[in-house]
């Protein structure tokens, strides 16, 4: 069994906060195990919870949009959630449950081992960096602790800003930009 399959396993039978008790399914990460870039979300919504797959619903047809149009597929890159279970009627996750659920976006951090982390959102700034600073640093690479991330917004917000949609693609058309030079060993400026 890949060491992926197992934290996949782990997440589905978790029942280390509250939230296990309010989910239809978790929704662990989903994608290339071998992808040198990974997506961070904040957590499931409805349809995510119903399928027990990440993106899947609205915001999901806005981050598919936003990938296809940086060229990227949904298949070629690895997607995932800082907290794995729906939170009730989609609230923010609490701190407790983001940090009981920490370790599994920790191994799959370290276990794929990507070129670099797209942080989608505050609830994933702050997770991964501490506060939260999106508007700051969108659009920013940033190193911290020998990783590499890049800040954008959370394709869910679009749905409330609708500008914010075009943001999202060229953030998107930027990453690919800075991936390229990741592979090419050119260094990038942060
Ligand atoms: N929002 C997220 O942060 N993650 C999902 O999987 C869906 C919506």
């Amino acid at each position: 069994m890949s060491e992926l399959t197992n934290v996949r396993n782990m997440v589905i039978s978790c029942t280390n906060c509250d939230l296990c008790k309010s989910r239809t399914n978790a929704v662990p990460g989903i994608g290339n195990e071998e992808s040198d870039v990974i997506f961070v979300g904040e957590a499931p919504g409805r349809n995510e919870d119903l399928q027990g797959k990440p993106f899947v619903g609205t915001a999901g047809q806005i981050l598919s949009e936003a990938l296809e149009y940086a060229g990227f597929s949904r298949d070629e890159v690895y997607i995932t959630n800082v907290v794995k279970c729906r939170p009730p009627n989609n609230r923010q996750p609490q701190a407790e449950e983001r940090s009981s659920c920490k370790p599994y976006l920790s191994k799959e951090l370290e276990i794929i081992n990507p070129k670099i982390i797209c942080i989608l959102g505050n609830t994933a700034y702050n997770s991964l960096l501490d506060g939260s600073a999106i508007t700051k640093n969108r659009g920013k690479v940033i190193k911290n602790k020998d990783k590499l991330y890049f800040v954008t917004v959370h394709p869910a917000a679009v749905i409330y800003n609708p500008s914010l949609r075009q943001v999202l693609k060229d953030d998107f058309v930027s990453l690919a930009g800075i991936l390229d030079k990741l592979r090419k060993g050119i260094n990038v400026e942060y």
